[in-house]
């Protein structure tokens, strides 16, 4: 009886009940465990994932191919050297009978090169001692001046062996006509000149002597803008 109960209860709730040994006697015994099942095929993807955000900015495109080439710009004006200035500059003063414009460098001195280049930049050249006039007049200036024993740079310099007024005027000819050399200066043989001796320069002592000094001496210096000439 007892053991039918415990058959019916197997009957009724099968395996899974927690009666597995009474149940022997009416049934072979359980068997071992089957081995384990094999793994399961991969499952199938998965849905897509959402959308991201938006990328960086990229990098800057390259630069484009050169433009054309622009029109031909207008004519420049003519260079310093022959434009025709009506007044003086400042700074400097005018003798109307000379028709020129001086500017005298009392307070600073520099080489031939230096003194030709400040008087460019004032539009004009290293003064030109074309006559004696020029020559007296700037005697007198200098004297009026009390510029005793200073020495100032003209434009003057040899070149291909003859002595010349180096003023940027637009005429051919400016070499030497009128001169007031110091003596022996620059005549030989009474003192032989030295090759580098080629820019010329006054001095102011009993006259207004001429003299041909090495370039790179420093010097005071005259500059002229003669209105006429030009
Ligand atoms: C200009 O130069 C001439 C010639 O040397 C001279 O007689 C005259 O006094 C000068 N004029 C002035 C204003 O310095």
């Amino acid at each position: 009886m007892k053991c039918a109960f415990i058959v019916l209860l197997c009957i009724v709730f099968g395996t899974a009940m927690a009666v597995d040994d009474k149940c022997d006697c009416q049934r072979g015994k359980r068997g071992k465990p089957g081995r384990n099942g094999q793994d399961g095929t991969p499952g199938q993807n998965g849905a897509p994932g959402q959308k991201g955000e938006p990328g960086q900015k990229g990098d800057p495109g390259r630069n484009g191919a050169p433009g054309q080439s622009g029109p031909q710009g207008q004519e420049g004006e003519p260079g310093p050297h022959c434009v025709k200035p009506s007044s003086c500059p400042i700074g400097f003063v005018f003798n109307s009978t000379l028709k020129s414009c001086y500017y005298f460098m009392y307070n600073a001195d520099g080489s031939w090169f230096e003194g030709d280049w400040f008087c460019a930049r004032q539009n004009s050249h290293l003064v030109s001692i074309e006559s004696e006039e020029e020559q007296l007049y700037l005697y007198m200036r200098l004297t009026l001046d009390s510029q005793q024993r200073k020495r100032f740079w003209t434009s003057g310099n040899k070149f291909n062996g003859q002595w010349r007024w180096d003023s940027g005027s637009c005429s051919q000819s400016n070499l030497f006509s009128y001169t007031n050399w110091y003596p022996g200066d620059p005549g030989e043989p009474v003192r032989k000149s030295r090759p580098e001796e080629i820019c010329m320069a006054v001095a102011l002592y009993k006259g207004l002597d001429w003299h041909r000094v090495p370039c790179h001496e420093r010097r005071n210096f005259i500059c002229e803008l003669n209105l006429q000439a030009l």
